[in-house]
């Protein structure tokens, strides 16, 4: 069961960005940031949220529309509007509710929930918590027999896609987290965690349902056959022997009939091979700007591959999405949906369940009133004609 949690006042918080800022207030530095923070000079972090600006909107005037149809279809699924919730790893620490919560929100909104395969709350859990389409995210941490038995509990539960994440060969350099002491917190010694006390006790609340959940998380997922659920503090040097390759796809292609969906690529050249290897969906995605710093913002990215693949997939994006005219302007690109992370992390952090609830719908309002402002009836209907684009953005 998710602990009960206060409903969030909507006059406080209006944007996601009131969310974040409620987050950073609950949480110690170390996890605000494992959450906030990207990759190195986090150039790509803040690319994904600035390349929305540079798309405008070209309204349709004087058009009277009572109500406009948010619902999009993803892999067989109907979703209330076009977005679903991206993986995050570690939720757990975030709030006790974690992944739970998040996917008991995501279900009551009408809308799907990804699981990342490092998770706090057992799979098994997560999607009886849901009432929506609840996906599996897999890495290969801990090898082939590992993923095997997650992907045999994924089937079993009742996890009607596996989203394979492929640009994670090693762990991005989160330059805040070795700042903050995040490993040391994980797992170190009692001195080894002297120096980041302080922070915690200065966050009682937070420190006070940490606790009372039992502490650092087990890795449920994650079952090394013969060892057990992984620690915590194991992922980083795990996940640097975990690279998933096209071999891998293959493989996984043989084990598991549903659908499967490749997140992390940016070029067309590799939706193009994703689609080779059976893939019924790709994710533009730079893991919002955590892994490769550098690389180009996913929005920049995505009409390249919905290029490249030509309708014979769905393509989803996701990366600096923050206000529902980012997910319209996404649609507009030629993304069928979008996923949406730290806008809903932050909410958790910020209130468990209540806090994801709360940033859905602010979402899915704004996407709804851009739609009204748009003179657009249906996000079906959405296309490039509602938008400007800079001339370097034509396809090559
Ligand atoms: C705290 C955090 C943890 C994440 N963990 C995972 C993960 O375990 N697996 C994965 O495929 N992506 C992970 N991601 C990436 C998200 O799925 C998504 O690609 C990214 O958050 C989108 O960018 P946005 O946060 O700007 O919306 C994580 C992102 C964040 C912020």
């Amino acid at each position: 069961m998710a602990p009960a949690t206060h409903a969030v006042n909507s006059s406080r918080v209006v944007n996601i960005d009131d969310l974040r800022r409620l987050a950073q207030r609950r949480l110690p530095t170390a996890v605000f940031d494992y959450v906030d923070g990207g990759a190195e000079s986090e150039i790509t972090l803040e690319e994904n949220c600035r390349a929305f600006r540079d798309v405008t909107f070209r309204p349709r005037a004087a058009v009277a529309l009572t109500e406009c149809d948010l619902k999009a279809r993803v892999l067989g699924h109907e979703l209330s509007f076009p977005a679903m919730l991206a993986p995050v790893g570690y939720s757990r620490l975030m709030h006790p509710g974690g992944e739970v919560a998040a996917a008991r929100a995501a279900g009551d909104a009408g809308t799907g929930y990804i699981l990342s395969t490092i998770s706090g709350h057992k799979l098994e859990d997560v999607k009886a918590g849901s009432k929506g389409p609840v996906w599996y995210q897999l890495y290969l941490v801990g090898g082939r027999e590992t993923a095997e038995g997650a992907i045999e509990r994924a089937r079993t539960a009742g996890f009607s896609a596996l989203v394979i994440t492929v640009d994670t060969p090693v762990a991005g350099m989160r330059e805040r987290d070795p700042r903050n002491g995040m490993k040391e917190l994980l797992g170190g010694s009692p001195f080894a965690k002297l120096p980041y006390i302080p922070n915690l006790l200065a966050h009682p609340r937070w420190l006070a349902s940490f606790l009372l959940d039992g502490g650092v998380p087990k890795l449920e997922n994650i079952v090394v056959p013969g060892k057990g659920p992984l620690e915590l503090i194991d992922v980083a040097a795990a996940l640097s022997h975990a690279a998933v390759t096209w071999d891998d796809l293959r493989w996984i292609r043989e084990i598991w009939a549903g659908p499967i969906v490749v997140k992390g690529l940016l070029t067309g050249d590799d939706a193009r091979r994703a689609v080779d290897e059976g893939a019924a969906a790709v994710v533009v995605s730079n893991h919002g700007g955590r892994q490769l710093d550098c690389v180009s913002s996913s929005l920049r990215a995505l009409p390249e591959v919905v290029t490249a693949v030509t309708g014979q997939v769905e393509v989803l994006m996701d990366g600096g999405i923050r206000r529902g005219g980012d997910i319209v302007k996404a649609i507009c690109l030629g993304a069928r949906a979008v996923l949406i992370g730290r806008a809903y992390a932050y909410g958790l952090a910020a209130a468990g369940q209540s806090g994801v609830t709360r940033a859905i719908e602010i979402l899915r309002c704004d996407v709804e009133r851009t739609l009204r402002l748009l003179g657009c009836p249906s996000v079906a209907a959405l296309d490039r004609s509602y938008i400007e684009t800079p001339p370097a953005w034509s396809v090559r």
